[in-house]
């Protein structure tokens, strides 16, 4: 659904931008141009940043990391 008519911005775009790690709407603002006309679509847009975020944040992220090298003890010339 579109959300800001002025720049074409759909509610997907905000919650790919949020996926992507915008989290205010500054960064909206800045990355795709939500609210940087009219104006009219700010408050649809905010609601849809923070139902975004909530989502994200309610949702556990695991990130497999490779295995660490042991510190290595410095040499001292
Ligand atoms: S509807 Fe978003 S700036 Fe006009």
């Amino acid at each position: 659904m579109y959300i800001c008519v002025c720049r074409a911005i759909t509610d997907h775009d905000i919650r790919r931008a949020v996926a992507n790690g915008a989290r205010t709407m500054r960064e909206l603002r800045l990355h795709l141009g939500v609210c940087s006309s009219c104006g009219r679509c700010g408050p649809e847009a905010r609601e849809i940043l923070t139902e975004a975020c909530a989502s994200i944040s309610a949702t556990a992220v695991y990130i497999d990391l490779p295995a660490m090298e042991p510190a290595r003890a410095r040499q001292s010339a």
